[in-house]
């Protein structure tokens, strides 16, 4: 069985960024899955309306663990979708987290169709990615770490930390934050709108 480690999060979070400065403090590969999908051919469609390709899952999950199988050291994979490499044993995820407003900006910034954009925005408002890889892998190997006010090099320091320490990381409740901070009502209404 071949290890690996996950970065998980919505798209914008910064899992291409941060990864793959991780895994070279880590002095190990890194895969980003979008990338792979498309090198590999791993999909069954391009969706023109989400500007997204329909991933076949399980010509993924099965290249996947072949491209891995030699690796030496665990490699890191970037992911948005939680999904389980054949043959291969996850040891720990981490779930990059950014304040839905600080997402908001840099997924208009991408040119992504609003009701792209809403829906991801909606999915790091209500833990979505959280949840999906716990439900996935279990709790103990899942981590968030809250992304939006460190530096690209800090995050990757930090996440470098909790994929070989362990640890539950940030706790995450934008919700509360966003109510707080009064903004809740007009993010919702953004959403509403789009979703
Ligand atoms: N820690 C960070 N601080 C500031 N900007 C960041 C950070 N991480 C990523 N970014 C920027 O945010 C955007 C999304 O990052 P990216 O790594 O492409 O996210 P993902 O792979 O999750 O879609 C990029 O423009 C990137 O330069
Ligand atoms: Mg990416």
């Amino acid at each position: 069985m071949t290890d690996l480690y996950i970065i998980a999060g919505v798209p914008g979070v910064g899992k291409t960024t941060i990864g793959s400065l991780t895994a070279k403090l880590m002095r190990t590969r890194f895969i980003d899955i979008p990338e792979f999908v498309k090198s590999e051919r791993l999909y069954t469609a391009y969706d023109r309306s989400s500007r997204s390709y329909i991933i076949d899952l399980r010509a993924l999950s099965a290249a996947l663990s072949s491209a891995i199988k030699e690796e030496v050291k665990p490699p890191i994979v970037a992911t948005h979708i939680a999904f389980k490499p054949r043959d291969c044993k996850v040891l720990r995820v981490v779930v990059l987290r950014r304040n839905p407003l600080s997402l908001l900006a840099v997924l208009r910034s991408r040119g992504y169709p609003l009701r792209k954009v809403a829906a991801n925005v909606a999915a790091e408002l209500t833990d979505e990615q959280y949840v999906e890889f716990v439900h996935k892998f279990g709790r103990s190997k899942v981590a968030q770490l809250d992304v939006t006010h460190l530096g690209r090099h800090k995050a990757a320091k930090m996440t470098v930390k909790l994929l070989s320490e362990g640890g539950r990381g940030d706790f995450v409740d934008w919700i509360s934050l966003l109510e707080k901070n009064n903004k809740l009502s007009k993010l919702l209404s953004f959403l509403s709108k789009y979703c």
